[in-house]
């Protein structure tokens, strides 16, 4: 198969939504699957084509439904399976695609198996998970995510044994050496593919093999856990397993998170040769603006736009032959977009938050987006611990309490880095609840909403992000070259400008993007050209000042058809 095959998940856009905070209808403050049914004309306005949904399963909500306690069962403050299939049916009949979130490195500790499997050492669900007994002595380090020790072993008295977490103790790791843990997980895809869901995002997905000797972190690895845990011995051979028995059987796409993946690795995941999945998230962009392996602490200099172009370039060009990249600048799991690589002062919210709509709706590669940006969303920038839900700022913040951190500082870190900044409600509208609910919200809602960053008023103005959105979109659709057209980057090494052509045999286009808050002269000779038309601004000044210098104000950014 080449690059170019047209496949429906290389041309669709995604719409990425945490239903928890997209709209409640049952009146508990929680977000349900009716709300999102009842927003599915909404949804469908946008011009997206796929729906990913975090996870909707039963959950005791230790990390908000990624810690699975039934994967055949809705969690009951989201609904039904009726609700379910009445939000799908709502899908199919509007022509959108539904992508669901698969958690299976790990489940709930509430779980079936789980409960089974702590209960003794010869119980048959003993070996759904990994246990170090203790009669060995204290297991060799692990490193967890969501642990207020950060060790991922847990003791448990019933059988004198510690278990694995990498995430929160209440989220044990599956043994997928196990064949039967397996089956298990292949069953729930099927389960959900004959409902007719057309796709998963796979949770982790590299950290499923393990080294069941359980070593001391080897040396190469330099004391970083997250690409030891990524690369585990028998990883691609369980991913073509699941490819082959499972997703091969079905017209599904299947998009991995993979932290720790590097680009000398990327195409052992989506190579289309070799079966496994079609496309994942790399983790380059999320760690551009953090303190190297600390992946919660921000970097200390600002990040600089010379970095974000060569993850970007690097990136693209892996996927020049084989495979497919995935676009994305902000999910659940990190910062509003805007807040983040724009700049959401008043001066430049709208422009900047535009300026990035454009960015991944001209890029090669499947582009995600996070419910909220499209109508420029914000940080919550909460500054009371109390404010926070999220289990990693609250462990996190424990952890801190003996490490010599100051609260101040705690504080200024999660305003910046903290995943509730991207978990508040949606803003519909400007009423108290943001319309988002008619009782108090599981977590605030961003006084923003009050201010024009909400649904009800951009619809009203044809010039408003959400509007530009849309047109953004209608672009990316009707030009098949922003799909599948080759990538080139310009002005490589200058730190305001993000310059690129996309070529698609006779097809050329020219995007350029001011990602400073100065009027800059972009001068492009590197390439001839003559311009035929401005396809999409989003400012109305006169550009093109002379026959290679293009005047753009702050965060302007423009797409040009080439002749
Ligand atoms: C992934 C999810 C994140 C979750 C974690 C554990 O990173 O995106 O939200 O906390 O896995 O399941």
């Amino acid at each position: 198969m080449k690059l170019t095959d047209r496949q429906w998940w290389k041309e669709g856009i995604v719409y990425q939504i945490y239903p928890r905070s997209f709209q409640d209808t049952s009146g508990n403050g929680v977000g349900d699957l009716n709300g999102i049914t009842k927003r599915l004309d909404y949804i469908k306005s946008l011009g997206v084509d796929i729906v990913w949904l975090c996870p909707v399963y039963q959950s005791p909500n230790d990390d908000n439904g990624y810690d699975i306690s039934d994967y055949r069962r809705i969690m009951d403050e989201f609904g039904t399976m009726e609700d379910f299939h009445a939000l799908l049916q709502g899908m199919k009949s509007r022509g959108i695609k539904l992508v669901m979130d698969l958690v299976a490195n790990h489940t709930s500790d509430e779980h079936h198996w789980f409960k089974e499997s702590r209960k003794s050492r010869d119980n048959p669900y003993r070996d759904y998970y990994h246990w170090w007994p203790a009669e060995k002595g204290t297991p060799p380090k692990r490193w967890s995510y969501f642990d207020v020790d950060a060790n991922a072993w847990k003791y448990d008295k019933t059988t004198d044994a510690y278990y694995l977490h990498y995430f929160s103790v209440k989220q044990p790791d599956l043994k997928w050496e196990n064949p039967k843990v397996r089956k298990e997980i292949y069953d729930i895809l099927r389960f959900w593919f004959d409902k007719g869901v057309d796709g998963f995002r796979m949770d982790v997905i590299p950290f499923i093999s393990k080294d069941t000797t359980y070593p001391e972190l080897p040396q190469e690895f330099g004391g970083n856990f997250i690409p030891f845990y990524s690369n585990g011995p028998r990883l691609h051979e369980f991913l073509n397993e699941m490819n082959t028995e499972v997703l091969s059987k079905y017209d599904v796409m299947s998009v991995g998170e993979a932290p720790g993946v590097s680009i000398t690795q990327a195409l052992d995941f989506v190579d289309e040769d070799r079966k496994e999945l079609n496309m994942f998230f790399h983790f380059d962009l999320m760690s551009l603006d953090r303190d190297g392996d600390e992946v919660f602490w921000m970097r200390k200099d600002p990040w600089k736009l010379t970095e974000f172009k060569e993850v970007h370039t690097k990136w693209d060009a892996v996927f020049a032959e084989k495979g497919w990249g995935s676009m994305y600048l902000s999910n659940h799991d990190f910062p509003r977009s805007v807040s983040r690589w724009g700049n959401d002062s008043k001066a430049h919210w709208h422009h900047s938050a535009t300026l990035l709509h454009t960015f991944l709706l001209t890029m090669r590669g499947t582009p995600y987006f996070y419910f909220g940006d499209e109508i420029g969303m914000t940080n919550a920038y909460f500054e009371h611990v109390e404010d926070y839900r999220d289990i990693n700022t609250l462990n996190r913040f424990e952890l801190l309490k003996d490490s010599g951190i100051s609260l101040e500082d705690f504080i200024a870190n999660e305003k910046k880095t903290a995943r509730d900044n991207a978990r508040t409600p949606m803003q519909w509208d400007s009423t108290e609840h943001a319309g988002f609910s008619n009782a108090t919200p599981w977590i605030k809602v961003t006084e923003n909403h009050k201010r024009g960053i909400n649904v009800a008023e951009q619809e009203k103005n044809a010039n408003s992000i959400l509007n530009y959105f849309r047109k953004a979109v209608q672009l990316r659709k009707s030009h098949l070259g922003l799909v599948y057209g080759s990538y080139h980057l310009l002005l490589k090494n200058h730190e305001q400008i993000y310059a690129y052509t996309r070529v698609y045999g006779d097809e050329r286009y020219l995007i350029l993007l001011n990602f400073s808050t100065e009027p800059v002269i972009a001068t492009i000779n590197e390439i001839s050209y003559t311009i035929a038309e401005l396809l999409l601004s989003n400012s109305n000044a006169k550009k093109q000042v002379g026959d290679s210098n293009f005047k753009l104000g702050p965060y302007e950014a423009s797409v040009y058809q080439l002749k």
